[in-house]
């Protein structure tokens, strides 16, 4: 691995994070830390994804933020921006965040893998979501770590399946187990909660809005549950 690898920049990152400050030599401001990550994430090489996607789409929020939400991977319109969760499943999330009395701004959103992973419709115009594969989620992994490191959210909330196998164990169930409290070194409190691009696939109104619903109240928990942690 070269000195300019961007896992070395981030693995040197992730140490200044860890120091405590203390001059000239000491950690360096989570901020500038965070940016130098996210630098060292918009050349990685490290699966194929980079070689479709325009480019990496790195987590966004304050460092300290109170929450840190996951999903699976950016989408189409993540991946043209460049921003995490601003594309429908963004905008769910957001509103259901407000009505969960949730600040956006407490709130810290990333993906398990920073590439958009895509194939090409039957008539080649529009660009349908592909799951990432193990591997991917694997050679990912470290740019999740090192966001955890630096942001140190209260409470981590995985949304989707995707989000929680990889981060809670393959046999992690969101059917059965949303809303309930994990035992994780993650953060001081772990979720998981369904995505929001599923309630998005709802089969009719009804369900969409049940679902919603239901998303609302594992928002609610989550806030009440960070309110329990100092
Ligand atoms: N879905 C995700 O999982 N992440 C995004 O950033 C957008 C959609």
């Amino acid at each position: 691995m070269s000195s300019r690898s961007p896992f070395r920049l981030a693995s040197r990152a992730i140490d200044s994070a860890k120091r405590p400050f203390s001059g000239a030599e000491g950690r360096r401001a989570p901020l500038a830390v965070l940016s130098e990550i996210r630098q060292a994430a918009a050349v990685c090489k490290a699966c194929d994804l980079w070689k479709n996607a325009t480019q990496t789409v790195f987590g966004e929020g304050k460092p300290g933020a109170i929450f840190m939400m996951v999903g699976e991977q950016p989408g189409d319109s993540e991946d043209r921006k460049g921003r995490p969760f601003i594309g429908p499943a963004g905008r769910l999330l957001d509103n259901a965040l407000a009505e969960a009395g949730i600040d956006r701004d407490d709130v810290y959103v990333t993906n398990v893998v920073k590439h958009f992973k895509w194939s090409a419709s039957e008539r080649g115009k529009r660009r349908i979501h592909k799951k990432p594969r193990d591997s991917e989620i694997v050679a990912c992994r470290p740019w999740l770590d090192a966001e955890l490191e630096v942001v140190k959210p209260r409470v981590l909330v995985c949304l989707g399946a995707s989000a929680a196998q990889s981060l809670l164990g393959k046999d992690f169930r969101v059917s059965r187990q949303r809303g309930q409290v994990v035992d994780s070194n993650l953060a001081p409190a772990v979720v998981a909660t369904v995505h929001p691009s599923s309630i998005l696939r709802a089969r009719d109104e009804e369900s969409r809005s049940e679902q919603l619903n239901d998303f609302i109240q594992d928002l609610k928990f989550v806030a009440r549950l960070a309110k329990s942690i100092k």
